[in-house]
């Protein structure tokens, strides 16, 4: 535990939940990148890179890091309390978090911004802008011809997940990587996981999800030594198809801004920009 001018810093146990659970609710200033899980399931799951700032034994603030990958690691919860002086508790909880990061050889981490307050607090943690996550979207009932190509598209089973990690992470560069049980739990509340094989063998896969209005692809990877190929346009084509077969015809994509490669993909089949862009920032850890 370290204590900064009356904050103390704790690491996370199972008697913090339920403060845990009030700061969640009750604070405006939360952020959250969880992707596939609830705040609380995802703690539960992941308890390593987390700390808790009190101040007179009240829960002031959170602060949650993603399991690192490629020494890289995610901002994935920040919960700071309406009445207590957010900048000064974020910092120590940061200041604390700083050398287990550096121990675990831990090069950057990365924030998806969803709410503008975060800005200003990262700015002050020497956070910087690198780009923006877009969002495509498409309503069109058209689909592209498709090529003609030695290509079974099927559902996924679980003994893929070692094979679609192994697709994801060399398809990825870091930041963007997924790690097996995040690929597993995508594709536990997924609508639709499909997995294209090339002489039996797994090459690409995309995991889409439902909401209220639509579908949302939210994972398209092809292994690098099959791209070009016409993989991705034949896992795009059947979700397509198997949405509007079910009359869901509004399907939305995320992809970083510089990744053109997988807009010229989206744009063949359809899919516009809509405006609705997450900014990334970033930190490279001093060793
Ligand atoms: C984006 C991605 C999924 C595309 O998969 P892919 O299998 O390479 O895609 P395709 O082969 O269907 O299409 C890519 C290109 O091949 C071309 N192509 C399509 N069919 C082809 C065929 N039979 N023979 C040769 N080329 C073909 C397409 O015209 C397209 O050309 P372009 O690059 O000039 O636009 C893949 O590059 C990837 O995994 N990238 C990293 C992860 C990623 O960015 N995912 C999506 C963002 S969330």
């Amino acid at each position: 535990m370290t204590i900064t001018t009356g904050i103390s810093v704790t690491t996370l146990e199972r008697a913090h939940r339920r403060a845990v659970d009030d700061l969640l609710f009750h604070s405006y200033q939360v952020h959250t990148h969880l992707d596939w899980y609830e705040p609380v399931d995802w703690l539960d799951q992941h308890p390593a890179l987390v700390r808790l700032a009190w101040v007179n034994h009240r829960l002031a603030g959170l602060l949650a890091l993603s399991q690192t990958l490629n020494r890289t690691s995610w901002l994935r919860i920040v919960a700071l309390s309406d009445d207590s002086p957010a900048n000064t508790v974020l910092g120590a909880l940061w200041q604390d978090i700083l050398p287990e990061l550096r121990d675990l050889g831990v090069e950057t981490v990365s924030a998806l911004v969803m709410r503008q307050w975060v800005i200003n607090y990262l700015r002050d943690l020497n956070f910087v802008f690198v780009e923006d996550v877009i969002t495509l979207q498409r309503s069109s009932t058209l689909l592209p011809d498709q090529p003609d190509l030695p290509v079974r598209v099927r559902g996924l089973y679980p003994d893929d997940l070692p094979r679609l990690t192994a697709i994801d992470q060399a398809a990825f560069s870091a930041p963007w990587q997924m790690t097996q049980s995040e690929i597993r739990q995508a594709s536990r509340i997924a609508e639709l996981c499909t997995v294209a094989d090339v002489n039996a063998e797994p090459v690409g896969f995309q995991i889409s999800t439902l909401y209220r209005d639509g579908a949302h692809l939210a994972r398209l990877a092809v292994d690098p030594n099959n791209q070009g190929h016409g993989i991705g346009s034949i896992l795009l084509h059947d979700l397509l198809r198997r949405f509007m077969e079910r009359d869901i015809m509004s399907v939305t994509v995320n992809t970083q801004a510089s990744n053109l490669r997988s807009q010229r993909l989206y744009r063949t089949f359809g899919f516009r920009r809509n405006g609705y862009d997450l900014p990334v920032w970033m930190i490279r850890i001093r060793r």
